[in-house]
């Protein structure tokens, strides 16, 4: 690309980020309407809520103000293209979004839009895609090299279910080809992928791993989503209301960058909200097996004894391993019950703080505003950014 295409991009990436809704919008419909196979492939839910939207196109723009220097969006790349290898997104999906979202800049920008400009976005587009899908093939290749690992989706049965609280039920996965399974690394998460007639799609989703590596299987942990105000989770209740034991669900290997880092002898934090528990239970288990003497707090909250899952098995771990400190936050605890450990209201990190080491590694799992008030609590405490590592329930971005 030549000097002078890399700047006919930086000029128009401010005025496409300023349209960036419209930009979007109009990228997916165009998309969905000329591919609607690729309906089976996004999380049409996250269309209607309009996060998906922002995070694709928003990452080609952030990559074109980094274009003389895309190595800083590694990381980046790195955790989309987990995203991507679990969903089975192949090089040649990279055709055709770039078509869309080239067509979608040119009606977008308009009369502004000139040939020369529009080759430049197609080259700065070609230059991300290579990129992204030459990273992606060393993520599938890495799959299929392990033992029990593949790629794209296979087949389980589910084996057990098992209710962890009112709200979250856990699936025992097992492949129906009696093989075995791949490991992973704590905190990692698999898609799984159901056919919906009511929607007449197949729908993908992301579940963490809720069990330590075992070559046999994966437990995924599922919170029902009910809607008050807007309707019901499809997948989550598909999965709670009438997945029954031995039935098969798809499944993509594991795949993720929000996992326990290596062994030290820092202390450890665990810090959850409702589900977000998740990718944090195998983590804790596996430090425990690992180093039992390092240190380690376990920070958890939700709406109440009914709603908390996996009570029992913290209670067991807190009595057995002395390194292990338990605080749970319930939004409706009795005045009673608030002893050492127990406390009423949503989690708050401030009466804890003197529990906060300064080198301590801090994982946060949870909705986007508790992880936004927990990680700025963190920074204003003097915890370095890296040393906080966190997972949202939804689309991450590049920017
Ligand atoms: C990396 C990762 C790990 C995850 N791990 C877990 C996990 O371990 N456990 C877990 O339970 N979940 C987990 N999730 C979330 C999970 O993937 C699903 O998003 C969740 O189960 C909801 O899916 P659904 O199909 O039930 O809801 P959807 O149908 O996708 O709906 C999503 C939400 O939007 C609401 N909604 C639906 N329609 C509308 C509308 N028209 N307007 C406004 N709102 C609407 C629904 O009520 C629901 O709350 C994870 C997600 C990611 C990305
Ligand atoms: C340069 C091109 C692309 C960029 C910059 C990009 C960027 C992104 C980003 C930022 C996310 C959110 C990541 C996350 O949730 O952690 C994402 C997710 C996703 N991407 Fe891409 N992507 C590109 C190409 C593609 C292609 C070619 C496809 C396939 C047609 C695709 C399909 C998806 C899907 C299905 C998701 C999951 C989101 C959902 O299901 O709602 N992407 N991508």
């Amino acid at each position: 690309m030549t000097q002078e295409q890399e700047e006919l991009i930086r000029a128009t990436v401010s005025v496409l980020k300023e349209h960036g809704v419209a930009l979007t919008t109009h990228f997916y419909k165009r998309m969905f309407a000329y591919n609607p196979e690729l309906k089976n492939v996004f999380n049409m839910g996250n269309q209607q809520n309009g996060r998906q939207q922002t995070a694709l196109a928003m990452a080609v723009l952030a990559y074109a103000e980094h274009i003389e220097n895309p190595g800083v969006l590694m990381p980046a790349v790195d955790a989309i293209g987990h995203k991507h290898t679990s969903l089975d997104i192949r090089p040649e999906h990279y055709l055709i979004v770039g078509k869309h979202l080239i067509a979608a800049i040119a009606e977008v920008l308009g009369d502004a839009a000139t040939p020369a400009l529009l080759e430049a976005w197609s080259l700065a587009y070609e230059q991300l895609a290579a990129l992204m899908a030459g990273h992606e093939r060393t993520i599938y290749q890495d799959k299929v090299q392990q033992t029990g690992g593949w790629s794209g989706w296979r087949p389980f049965i589910v084996k057990d279910k098992v209710v962890e609280s009112e709200e979250i039920t856990s699936f025992y996965l097992y492949p129906a080809d009696g093989g075995a399974v791949a490991g992973f690394t704590p905190g990692q998460y698999i898609s799984i992928r159901m056919f919906l007639p009511q929607l007449n799609l197949t729908q993908p989703r992301q579940y963490s791993i809720s069990s330590t590596p075992n070559g046999a299987y994966y437990r995924i942990s599922v919170k029902k989503e009910t809607g008050s105000t807007h309707p019901d989770g499809i997948i989550s209740n598909t999965l709670h209301q009438e997945v029954k034991i031995d039935d098969k669900i798809d499944v993509s290997a594991p795949a993720g960058t929000f996992v326990l880092g290596a062994a030290t002898d820092r202390p450890l934090y665990f810090i959850s909200g409702g589900v977000g528990l998740t990718p944090l239970m195998p983590m804790l288990e596996a430090s425990l097996e690992r180093n039992p003497k390092q240190p380690k707090v376990w920070i958890h909250g939700c709406k109440g004894s009914a709603a908390h899952a996996f009570k029992d098995r913290l209670a067991i771990w807190g009595r057995d391993h002395e390194a292990l400190s338990c605080h749970f936050f319930y939004d409706n605890l009795s005045p009673d019950a608030v002893t050492t450990g127990w406390h009423q209201g949503w989690v708050d990190l401030g009466v804890l703080e003197e529990t906060l080491a300064a080198d301590g590694e801090y994982y946060l799992c949870g909705p986007a505003p508790f992880i936004r008030k927990h990680y700025d609590f963190l920074l204003s405490k003097g915890i370095p950014g890296h040393a906080i590592r966190f997972e949202e329930f939804g689309p991450a971005s590049l920017y």
